[in-house]
């Protein structure tokens, strides 16, 4: 009875350590016209992603939008621009700091997570099926429904 006891603890500890850090979420909701107008060139971000002043910056610079042009009629840029901020409801990990350049990217955050990652070589980051930091969802196949999991992330090579 005894060793079995010290097993059937053994074993819910050991969940414990697998599941208390289980992965970070963040809330997805939904915009036709987010959906349709900014998931073109990459996977739409989840607003939770970044402050309600960095999205501001984001929709009001549209047409110099990193390297790409994005041109909207007024009313849907409108749309878009207030349903973001008014979404913004950003979880503690990400925090209410706008980041440089208002890349999620940028921010202290993603970085303090990903840059001390062995795993995240040079070689990763210029493979074509990553290209690029921001392509979250090259390595996290959950980021479509807002999750982020150190334990399943999945690192192309
Ligand atoms: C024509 C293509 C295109 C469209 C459409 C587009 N983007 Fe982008 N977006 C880009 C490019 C290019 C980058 C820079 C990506 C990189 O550095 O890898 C970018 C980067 C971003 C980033 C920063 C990602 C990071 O953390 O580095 C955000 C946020 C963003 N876009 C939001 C939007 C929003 C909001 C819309 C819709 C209004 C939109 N994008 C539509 C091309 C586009
Ligand atoms: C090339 C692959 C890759 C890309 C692209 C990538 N990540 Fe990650 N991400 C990782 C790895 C690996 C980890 C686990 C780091 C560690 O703890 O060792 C991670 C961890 C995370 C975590 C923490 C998860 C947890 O369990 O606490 C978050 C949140 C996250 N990434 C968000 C993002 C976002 C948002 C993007 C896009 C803007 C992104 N990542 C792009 C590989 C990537």
């Amino acid at each position: 009875m005894q060793t079995l006891s010290k097993w059937v603890l053994m074993v819910i500890s050991l969940l414990w350590v697998t599941f208390s850090h289980a992965q970070r979420v963040v809330p997805v909701p939904a915009l036709t016209a987010y959906q349709q107008e900014c998931s073109v060139c990459h996977f739409a971000y989840p607003p939770g992603l970044l402050p309600p002043n960095s999205w501001k910056n984001i929709t009001d610079a549209l047409p110099k939008h990193f390297t790409a042009n994005v041109l909207l009629n007024s009313d849907t840029q409108n749309v878009i621009a207030n349903w973001l901020q008014t979404n913004a409801i950003n979880p503690e990990w990400v925090g209410t700091q706008i980041p440089p350049d208002n890349r999620i990217t940028r921010a202290d955050w993603w970085q303090q997570i990903h840059k001390p990652s062995k795993k995240l070589t040079a070689k990763v980051w210029k493979s074509p099926y990553v290209k690029s930091l921001a392509n979250c969802t090259a390595c996290h196949r959950g980021a479509p429904n807002g999750e982020y999991n150190a334990k399943t992330v999945v690192i192309p090579s």
